[in-house]
């Protein structure tokens, strides 16, 4: 293995570019690639062992391009396939964990909500988590079907998503939360309307920079860190029709990339 193979990360779709963009941060000189596996997005409601055969898919493709670190970057398939992931391939592979530790830390009214997929809440990660830094504020758990279908549709502000945003905040609005966790990749997409919906005094948390700083530590212990003097390159993939999206990630990623079709084998 070599500092200057690439880290290869996935989602279901779009999400996962508010982490590649933290790590993008973190880690100027490395390349990355990208899959969005929007043929199969959402994840959010699929059986596990769908979502786990998709990990396993993708995860193989990014090491078969000379990936030589792995970052899921979407809640649900850590929930789902991060544990078999870790145990099939020895390369070191960072997941998401929604920021439940920082929010009952933060929080002044002892009230934090959890805005996630079902999937994600219903996870073995999610409850080992809770049980492990939830202690000592009352968390609520708020499923969010639908916000991800609108984000892959490039709809970040229109009425229909304001009115499904505060279906879903008004309940913990109500039971007092002032600190909001977005458990789920897309939602970050979403921080400035939660943030008007919610109202000023409400604190809004992702943990995609403590992923990318994550993902820094493990490289640096198997010393492959890329070479310092170096401009990291992105390449990016996806499972559904690369004209479909391409708009929408032009607009989320600020720089141009072509996004390519996943080999037929990987649909
Ligand atoms: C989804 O695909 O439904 C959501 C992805 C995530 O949980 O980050």
């Amino acid at each position: 293995m070599s500092s200057s193979q690439p880290i290869g990360v996935f989602d279901s779709g779009v999400g996962g570019l508010t982490v590649l963009s933290e790590i993008r941060r973190e880690l100027p000189n490395e390349d990355l690639l990208y899959i969005a596996d929007s043929g199969h997005a959402p994840y959010g409601d699929k059986p596990k062992d769908f979502i786990e055969a998709r990990a396993i898919a993708i995860t193989e493709f990014l090491i078969a391009q000379g990936a030589k670190a792995i970052v899921v970057a979407c809640n649900t398939a850590t929930g789902a396939a991060a544990r078999v992931l870790r145990t099939r391939y020895p390369i070191p592979l960072v997941a998401m964990e929604p920021a439940v530790k920082p929010a009952v830390e933060r929080t002044r009214s002892g009230v934090v909500g959890v805005l996630a997929t079902r999937q994600t809440l219903a996870s073995h990660n999610f409850a080992v988590l809770l049980q492990r830094v939830g202690q000592g504020a009352d968390i609520q758990l708020q499923p969010c079907p639908g916000l991800v279908e609108h984000i892959e549709s490039g709809d970040r502000d229109s009425d229909a998503i304001r009115t499904l945003l505060m279906r879903y905040l008004a309940p913990l609005m109500e039971r007092g939360a002032d600190t909001l966790v977005l458990g789920c990749t897309h939602y970050p997409y979403l921080t400035p309307l939660i943030k008007e919906l919610a109202g000023d005094g409400v604190t809004v948390l992702d943990s995609g920079a403590a992923v990318a700083r994550q993902v820094r530590r493990r490289l640096d212990e198997a010393d492959l860190l890329a070479p310092a003097e170096r401009n990291g390159q992105e390449r990016f993939w996806t499972s559904g029709q690369p004209a479909r999206i391409q708009p929408l990630i032009d607009q989320l990623w600020n720089a141009e990339i072509r996004v390519e079709k996943l080999p037929e084998t990987m649909a």
